[in-house]
């Protein structure tokens, strides 16, 4: 495996010395962090010729793809600082550039950046609103060195907002679309996140997650998505859903660069205490160490097909089961057919509480975010509601209401209600996933899809999405694998173990 990504960066190396702009077009496109790192100490490329070429797709494919809704002015004199950077480090013995020096990032448009871009969730109501500082992730990724190329498109408010919006679709970016098969559901709500990077837009992206909104669209568009632990990573300076399940985390094209861009943002933030227990998860020297390739050897996974696999084809159902043979033929030890106990209960939020509990905590915390805004519009949800009706040419088709905007603006803070929605949702995550986690001793439970997710969000739980196959149609689909709070590291070890041994990510070919 070690020689099969030294030949890559090699031939990417060999690809750039031609020096025709064509070449190294060609060469960029797909190329992982290790080999754009290499490529920049080799001399053969620039943090700016990067930035210039990302920007020039962006022009190219957005059109028809509506993934990225801004593209951040200064990006071009950030990379030409971070090349200055590079050159002047190599002058200095011991200075230590980060791990994304030179890197260019697309964020989701609920981040917030301090900068020219607009953090505004891809609604027109947060134009024009000014945040305080640059969100938790964000100040971290400048201090590793990366670029903000801009602002991803999403499902406007994480999908918080109507139940009839379509997935990727915001009024300020348009209908994100599925790079693979541009009529197939790009899923979300960090839509624009996952299609920029399945469809080279950009080196590697961040999207957030309430429930399943980074698992979802790295499954729809063969990308591989981490949703950290609850806390791993700041949540601070990003528009909100809920503080007991929100968290943010990257989305990229390989396991080894979605754990580059976690090493960056991982960590203690004073703007989000519950970092400060989350970062004792983070193991000394990072999670880059766990990337090994016999990472599945030893592990004890679990696979649970019930429901998951249930309202699939036949084809993601061989799929899935010739994986299960791929990682017993890595060396883990698969306990099979496992139940989670209640779970037509977790995966119906109107039954499990967990509606309940979010519409209250949006209230809470989406009017906290607007208040703290420096200059904004709008400074309640109440606000942002009456926005709404009063454009409501723009800003809402007929179609497209705010039946959960109304609901939350309906609750009144954490009462008894919500109180007991909560301790369900507690009570539901013991008797389920802890359960069968502790009573097998399991690393990890693999299941097809993103149908997981709301297991792992009512729990504050970690998983990753890999890319595990292609349906008769070419419309890709997802691995999961989840893991118990701050086990990221046994996650990536399977994850990257079962990536080398399969490598199903292919470009898309935007079939009609
Ligand atoms: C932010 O929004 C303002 C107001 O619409 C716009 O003029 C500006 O170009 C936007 N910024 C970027 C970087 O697109
Ligand atoms: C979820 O549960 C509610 C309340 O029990 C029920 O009315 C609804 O039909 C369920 N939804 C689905 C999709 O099963």
């Amino acid at each position: 495996m070690k020689f099969t990504s030294a030949l890559s960066s090699f031939s990417l190396v060999l690809l750039l010395t031609l020096t025709t702009s064509n070449a190294l077009l060609t060469s960029i496109k797909e190329a992982t962090i290790d080999e754009i790192q290499l490529a920049f100490k080799q001399n053969q490329l620039t943090s700016r010729q990067l930035v210039e070429y990302y920007i020039s797709e962006i022009n190219r494919l957005n059109p028809i793809l509506n993934a990225v809704i801004e593209v951040n002015p200064d990006a071009i004199y950030q990379a030409d600082r971070a090349d200055y950077e590079r050159a002047r480090a190599k002058t200095r013995r011991g200075s230590m550039l980060g791990g994304l020096h030179g890197i260019p990032v697309l964020i989701k448009d609920t981040i917030g950046t301090k900068d020219k871009l607009n953090t505004s969730a891809g609604s027109f109501a947060l134009l024009g609103s000014v945040v305080a500082r640059d969100a938790g992730v964000v100040a971290k990724l400048r201090q590793g060195g990366a670029i903000i190329l801009g602002k991803a498109s999403l499902s406007e408010w994480a999908a918080f907002r109507s139940l009839n919006a379509p997935n990727g679709f915001s009024p300020r970016g348009g209908q994100g679309k599925n790079p693979y098969v541009l009529s197939a559901d790009p899923c979300g709500s960090s839509s624009g996140s996952a299609i920029s990077v399945a469809a080279n837009l950009i080196a590697v992206s961040i999207g957030t997650e309430t429930d399943g909104s980074i698992l979802c669209p790295s499954h729809a568009n063969s990308a591989v998505g981490i949703k950290p632990t609850v806390g791993l990573t700041s949540r601070a300076g990003v528009v909100p859903v809920s503080p007991r399940q929100d968290t943010i985390g990257p989305i990229c094209r390989t396991v080894a660069d979605a754990v580059h861009v976690l090493d960056a943002i991982a960590g203690f933030d004073e703007f989000d205490p519950a970092t400060r227990e989350a970062s004792k998860y983070i193991p000394y020297g990072g999670y880059k160490q766990f990337l090994k390739a016999n990472g599945l050897k030893g592990k004890r996974i679990g696979v649970v097909r019930n429901p998951f696999l249930s309202s699939v084809g036949e084809y993601e159902r061989q799929a899935f089961e010739s994986h299960v043979r791929i990682l017993r033929q890595g060396g883990a030890t698969v306990f099979d057919k496992l139940e989670i106990s209640n779970i037509e209960t977790i995966s119906n939020a109107t039954r499990s509480g967990e509606a309940v509990a979010l519409l209250a905590e949006f209230k809470v915390s989406v009017n906290a975010y607007l208040k703290q805004l420096v200059v904004s519009p709008v400074r309640t949800l109440a606000d942002v509601i009456a926005f709404n009706q009063k454009f409501s040419d723009s800003e809402m088709n007929d179609e497209l209401g705010q039946e959960i905007f109304l609901a939350a603006e309906g609750t009144n803070g954490i009462g008894s209600l919500e109180k007991a929605a909560m301790a369900n949702l507690e009570q539901l995550t013991k008797d389920g996933f802890q359960k069968l986690m502790w009573d097998h001793e399991l690393d990890a439970l693999v299941t097809h899809g993103p149908g997981i997710s709301a297991v792992l969000a009512i729990g504050g739980f970690p998983g990753i999405n890999v890319p595990a196959g292609y349906d008769e149609k070419g419309v890709p689909f997802g691995i999961n694998f989840g893991g118990l709070k701050g086990t990221e590291q046994k996650l990536i070890q399977i994850a990257y173990g079962f990536e080398q041994l399969t490598k199903i990510r292919k470009p898309p070919t935007f079939i009609a």
